[in-house]
C-alpha cells in the first residue's frame, strides 16, 4: 500500500467514526470543520504531498479529491438522516385535542354604524325609507336646488372640497332631499345617512370626514309639531325615556323657519351644574332642522301651496360623543379595537 493510500484509509475510518458519533446538526458541523475545513485534516494531507515518495506525487491530488468527494457525500447522507429523525419525532408527538384553543378575536359593529342603525330603525318603524346617495355631488344638488345660489354667502360656511368647478365632496347630506323629491312624488318620508366632507382642521370636535343623517318628511298638512314629535321620539330612543327637545331660532337657506335642535344632556339629565358634557347648560346640540323652504319644494316641482314638510340634518359623530360620553371625536376613527369594543 502506498503511503498516501494508508493515510487516506486512516482518514476515512476516523471520519466515519466521527460522523457516526455526531448526534445532532451542530456536532455534524464540527466534524465537517475538523476534516474538510480550511485547517482540517484534508488540508494537512494536501500540504504533505511534497513529502511523499516521488512516484506517488503526480496522482496524489486527484486521489485526495476523490476521497473528499466521498466524505462530502457521507456528510450529506448523515445530515439527511438527522433531519428525517427529527421529522419522525415531530410526527409521533401526540396532540391533546381537548386542550383549550386561544379565543379567536370577534369584532363588533362600529359605534358610529350602531348609531346610524338605531336612528334608521326608529324612523323605519314609523314608515320612513332609508335612502343612500353619492358622496360626490354637483353643486346643483348640493347648493342651488337647496336655495343656495352661486353668490350666496352660505356656500362659504360649508368649506367644501371641490373636485372640479361644479363637482364637490358633499359637505352635508341635504342634497339627498333634492335627489329623493326629484325621483318621487309626495308624500315623502326618508332618512339618508352617509359620509360628508369639510375642510375642517381635525380636533376634539371636528373631523374632515364625518357622518350625517338627513331626515325629510313632505306631505299635505305637515307642520312643526310633527318635527318636534319625531325628534323627541328619536332622542328618547337614543338617550332615555324622559328626554326633552328644544328648538332655538336659526337660519338655513333650505328651511323656513329654521332651528338648532338641542336635547337634554344625558349626563347631568339637564341639571347643568358643573357638567363637563354640556358645559353646564343642561342641553346638548344635535344639529339643524326646520320646515322645508317653499323655494326648495318649487325647485323639485312640488307645489308649496299643497304640500309642506320638515327636514333635519344631524352629525352622527356628535351624537356618538353624547351617547358614549366621550370627549374626543377622533377616538371614533383611531381604530383602537380595545377602546371601540367597550362602546355599546
Ligand atoms: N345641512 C345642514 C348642515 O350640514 C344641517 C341641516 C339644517 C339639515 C337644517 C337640514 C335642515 O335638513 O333642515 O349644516
Amino acid at each position: 500500500m502506498s503511503e498516501l493510500a494508508a493515510q487516506l484509509a486512516d482518514l476515512q475510518s476516523r471520519f466515519a467514526a466521527a460522523v457516526a458519533g455526531a448526534g445532532d446538526e451542530r456536532a455534524l458541523d464540527a466534524v465537517r470543520v475538523d476534516f474538510l475545513g480550511r485547517s482540517g485534516a484534508v488540508t494537512l494531507l494536501r500540504r504533505g504531498i511534497g513529502q511523499l515518495p516521488a512516484e506517488e506525487r503526480p496522482t496524489a491530488g486527484k486521489e485526495i479529491n476523490d476521497v473528499v468527494e466521498r466524505l462530502e457525500a457521507q456528510l450529506q447522507d448523515a445530515q439527511g438522516a438527522l433531519e428525517s429523525r427529527a421529522f419522525d419525532a415531530d410526527l409521533s408527538r401526540t396532540i391533546d385535542v381537548t386542550f383549550p384553543a386561544p379565543d379567536a378575536a370577534v369584532g363588533t359593529i362600529h359605534p358610529i354604524r350602531r348609531i346610524i342603525e338605531d336612528v334608521c330603525s326608529y324612523f323605519e318603524r314609523m314608515g320612513f325609507a332609508v335612502v343612500l346617495g353619492p358622496e360626490v355631488e354637483p353643486d346643483q344638488y348640493n347648493f342651488d336646488a337647496l336655495n343656495i345660489p352661486a353668490d350666496h354667502p352660505a356656500r362659504e360656511g360649508f368649506d367644501s372640497f371641490w373636485i372640479t368647478d361644479t363637482l364637490l365632496l358633499r359637505p352635508h347630506t341635504s342634497p339627498m332631499q333634492i335627489r329623493t323629491m326629484e325621483q318621487h312624488a309626495p308624500p315623502i318620508a326618508v332618512v339618508a345617512p352617509g359620509r360628508c366632507y369639510r375642510r375642517d382642521a381635525v380636533d376634539a370636535r371636528h373631523l374632515f370626514q364625518f357622518n350625517q343623517i338627513e331626515g325629510l318628511l313632505v306631505a299635505e298638512g305637515i307642520h312643526f309639531g310633527h318635527l318636534k314629535g319625531a325628534l323627541t321620539g328619536m332622542c328618547r330612543e337614543l338617550f332615555g325615556d324622559d328626554q326633552q327637545v328644544r328648538f332655538r331660532p336659526s337660519f338655513f337657506p333650505f328651511t323656513e323657519p329654521s332651528a338648532e335642535v338641542d336635547t337634554t344632556c344625558p349626563k347631568c339629565r339637564g341639571l347643568g351644574d358643573a357638567c363637563n358634557m354640556c358645559g353646564g347648560s343642561g342641553w346638548i346640540e344635535l344639529g339643524g332642522a326646520g320646515m322645508v323652504h317653499p323655494n326648495v319644494l318649487r325647485n323639485v316641482g312640488y307645489d308649496p301651496d299643497v304640500v309642506s314638510g320638515w327636514a333635519f340634518g344631524f352629525g352622527i359623530e356628535r351624537l356618538g360623543l353624547t351617547r358614549y360620553e366621550i370627549d374626543d371625536i377622533r377616538r371614533f376613527v383611531e381604530s383602537d379595537p380595545d377602546f371601540l369594543m367597550q362602546l355599546h
